[in-house]
């Protein structure tokens, strides 16, 4: 049997990792700033993650969600605590995508509406109401269609009035920084205009936190900048630094009833001990803090690069705009310098490392970046 050929891949294959170093099968060394896609948090292979993640296993893998699972409770606590939203309530998945999925379901059981705001050059996943909410009609198959979804304009406030004025909306969902959109920070004001609107109309105001979310920012949520809170927090990503964790926190003034989600896999053993060796990193190694400084430093050094034509975002998710004519700088980074990054089109460099990304591995991308710039 082959694999169904649906990625455009690079001819590498790394099999060895730790921290932000990840090795080829030759041996050669390779700088990850791109965290395998936002999803190396805590950086590869982190020993109290591999010992966490061994001990549940030799212990018990997995039970469904018919019993008692306290490690979902433990990670519940420990996740209220680093995140600073103690009061509200954990559910569990997989995917990114599914957390969307939840979130967009819960908010119509919520107040019984269908309609959901969603912005230009949104990226949500590709589930069936996650992928009609993001704005690429190339993956959005005939049978995903539907009225319910409302595009606007990025940041634009009136429009966001207007849209509430003409129609009963059940939810509005935005990342706090387009991921795949091309590293888009979402003005503070506009949160927060979408706070006010979504309390005054009886809507949940869903927060994407998938990419920008888990302490990327230096934050633990990017729209904790704006000073108000989201009704849902969706996450995946940094969640289980590779193992396939998910997850959506929900407001206290939304109450749950049996049966209304569910989930065969979602919150398991051995996904909940990944969740919790991640925040206990992070806690520890004051990682959000890491990634605040850090990236500061990359991006007002980028920000002196005369070639560049502008460099977004917070923390250590960067955005670095470069002319068409440099084109070739990702590949060129790749495979002279060893150095993974990722990309958003048209013509973006994403950085997504690991939170603790050292200073040094920080100039080793600088360096190597202004020597390609420079050719
Ligand atoms: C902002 C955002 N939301 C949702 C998703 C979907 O996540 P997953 O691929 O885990 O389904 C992604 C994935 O890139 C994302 O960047």
């Amino acid at each position: 049997m082959k694999l169904f050929d649906v990625y455009p891949i690079n001819p590498i294959n790394i099999v060895k990792g730790q921290g932000s170093l990840v090795y080829d099968a030759h041996g050669t060394e390779y700088l990850d700033m791109y965290g395998g896609h936002a999803v190396i948090s805590i950086g590869h292979t982190h020993p109290h993650y591999v010992k966490r993640l061994e001990d549940q296993l030799h212990q018990l893998g997995f039970y469904s969600n018919s019993i008692e699972i306290p490690i979902q409770k433990e990670l519940a606590t420990l996740l209220g605590k680093v995140s600073g939203k103690d009061d509200y309530q954990l559910f569990m998945c997989n995917s990114g995508a599914e957390a969307n999925e939840n979130a967009l379901k819960l908010a119509s059981f919520y107040n019984g509406k269908k309609k959901v705001i969603a912005f230009r050059k949104s990226f949500h996943g590709r589930t069936s109401l996650a992928v009609a909410v993001t704005d690429n009609p190339k993956i959005v198959a005939p049978i995903n269609e539907t009225d319910n979804v409302i595009f606007l304009p990025w940041a634009d406030e009136a429009a966001l009035a207007q849209a509430f004025a003409d129609n009963e909306i059940s939810s509005v969902i935005i990342e706090g920084i387009q991921g795949v959109g091309g590293i888009q920070v979402a003005p503070e004001s506009f949160l927060q205009k979408i706070r006010s609107l979504c309390d005054e109309h009886n809507a949940v105001f869903i927060a994407d936190s998938v990419q920008c979310g888990y302490g990327r920012t230096g934050k633990f949520f990017s729209q904790d900048f704006a000073g108000v809170n989201a009704d849902i927090y969706t996450m995946a990503k940094g969640m289980g630094n590779g193992f396939p964790v998910g997850g959506i926190i929900i407001s206290p003034k939304i109450q749950p009833a049996y049966g209304m989600l569910g989930t065969t896999f979602g919150g398991n053993h051995l996904a909940c001990a990944a969740g919790l060796a991640v925040l206990e990193i992070m806690e520890q190694d004051n990682l959000m803090l890491n990634a605040a400084t850090i990236g500061e430093y990359l991006i007002k050094e980028l920000k002196k690069l005369e070639q560049v034509k502008e460099v977004r975002g917070r923390g250590l998710m960067i955005g670095i705009e470069l002319p068409e004519e440099l084109a070739h700088v990702r590949k060129e980074l790749l495979f002279k310098h060893h150095i993974f990054t990722g990309e958003a089109k048209p013509n973006v460099v994403r950085l997504l490392p690991a939170l603790n990304l050292t200073k040094a591995h920080a100039d080793r991308f600088l360096e190597a970046f202004v020597n390609v710039l420079n050719q």
